[in-house]
């Protein structure tokens, strides 16, 4: 992977020189320099005094690599990367994403309405999820979307009748649920028969048979995601080979042209726990060149995951009976998924002597609990984790935050939502201000 940071070098969006420089296991441009965390060449004390914690702050060269490495990985087929907005949808974001060439993958109203406010080609958009309303299918008809990612019999009939009412053609993929067990959380496990996502592939036929009744959608190809974080190659491989062989029989009947095998690629969260994105292309890029099909991804936490940080700062810390607590700024309500996937993100200070990853000498080692100030006791971003002493006022960074970090975030306990800033190098802006209490209840009568 280092051969692929310097092969970048020199080739920013701004054309501004790329640096060399190599962070923890070559997956972010966040660095360590003299005992101080840098953003790209942006401090991030500096920025958290300036706009405040908790704070999302993302590294715009990570989201250009990680866009890269996939666009290289799967060069071998005709491509479309529909960048998944769930994962992370500010508008920056998604932005960067379409300058860089990418689609993208919405699964609401509101998400075909934030691509669009960046001026997507609505030709680049595709849509899945296993409830869209009415509102949501006529939006997508009158945006003269890509492609309906469409998961049961009823919403392609459905999808027929509100397209037949407007007089036009839907273009859809039929999302297939191949039933193959990803091997990753079970809540983030979409591929298998008992999850609620696609047309389960023993039915996927009967459903096709039902085509020629329905004139006003066009089947131009299928989609499954099977998971996220999935972090080996075998499940993608077998999912593949299925949607083939059920490809291959509809081939003769329906001109088939795009086959979706949604996102899901795993990144590093503690250690390199992925195998690396070329190792997926290697084995799924021969299947799809037999199809003669374009290939498309769905990518959201490979391309945002490492580029975000949350950081916080340290309220108080106190002691209870063995238990050391650390409590931040930053609760559950702005990075969720530790307490409800029981995720690791690993946490450092923003300033210390002491590198990650580098022992921490006993008379300065904690074993703590690093919790927000919501009122569960569910709310935590770490448990029983190993940090150096840490006091009131320091600042911690949370890593591999940039995918469902803030798009998950809530305004529970009537918690402002996080500010948002993107850095470029030396430059940095917010790209979403942090909430007011005003905002928090302005959609509110009396
Ligand atoms: N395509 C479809 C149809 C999806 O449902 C998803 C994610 C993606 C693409 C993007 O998957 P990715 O490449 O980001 O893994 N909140 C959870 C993850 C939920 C994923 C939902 N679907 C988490 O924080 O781990």
């Amino acid at each position: 992977m280092p051969s692929l940071r310097t092969a970048r070098m020199g080739r920013n969006r701004k054309g501004l020189k790329t640096l060399p420089y190599i962070s923890i296991k070559n997956m972010d441009f966040f660095e360590y320099r003299q005992g101080e965390l840098f953003c790209e060449e942006t401090p991030v004390s500096r920025i958290a005094e300036e706009v405040g914690t908790p704070a999302y702050i993302y590294s715009t060269r990570t989201i250009t690599e990680h866009y890269h490495r996939i666009e290289e990985a799967f060069s071998g087929v005709p491509l479309l990367i529909c960048y998944s907005i769930k994962a992370n949808g500010n508008l920056a974001i998604l932005k960067l994403l379409k300058e860089l060439g990418s689609g993208f993958d919405v699964v609401s109203g509101g998400e075909i309405m934030r691509a669009l406010a960046v001026d997507a080609d609505p030709r680049r958009i595709v849509f899945a999820g296993v409830g869209k309303t009415d509102e949501e299918i006529e939006l997508g008809l009158a945006k003269d979307i890509f492609l309906f990612n469409v998961e049961s019999e009823q919403e392609l009939e459905n999808i027929n009748r509100i397209a037949a009412r407007k007089a036009v053609k839907a273009r859809v993929a039929l999302r297939i649920n191949p039933n193959i067990d990803p091997a990753t959380h079970k809540y983030i496990t979409t591929g298998k028969r008992e999850n609620k996502f696609g047309i389960d592939i023993k039915k996927a036929e009967d459903v096709i048979a039902r085509l020629p009744s329905l004139p006003n959608v066009e089947l131009l190809g299928f989609h499954c995601h099977i998971g996220s974080q999935i972090t080996t190659v075998a499940p993608y491989e077998t999912a593949v080979q299925k949607i083939i062989e059920l490809f291959s029989r509809c081939q003769q009947s329906y001109p088939l042209k795009y086959l979706n095998i949604g996102g899901g690629f795993g990144i590093f969260y503690k250690e390199e726990e992925a195998r690396p994105i070329a190792e997926f292309a290697e084995k799924i890029v021969p299947l799809v060149s037999a199809t003669h099909c374009e290939l498309l991804l769905e990518p959201g936490r490979f391309i945002v995951g490492n580029a975000g940080i949350l950081t916080t700062r340290v309220l108080y810390t106190k002691q209870s009976g063995e238990h050391t607590f650390v409590i931040c700024d930053a609760g559950m309500n702005d990075l969720i998924r530790p307490s409800l996937y029981q995720a690791y993100h690993r946490i450092w200070p923003v300033k210390s002597d002491i590198l990650p990853g580098h022992a921490i000498p006993a008379e300065r080692r904690v074993l703590a609990d690093v919790v927000g100030p919501v009122c569960e006791s569910g709310d935590f971003l770490a448990k029983e984790r190993e940090l150096p002493r840490l006091s009131r006022g320091d600042l911690l960074a949370v890593f591999s935050a940039g995918a469902y970090g803030f798009s998950m975030s809530s305004n529970y306990n009537s918690r402002p939502r996080a500010a948002e800033v993107l850095v470029d190098g030396a430059d940095w802006r917010v790209v979403r201000r942090r909430e007011s209490y005003e905002s928090l209840f302005a959609e509110e009568m009396e």
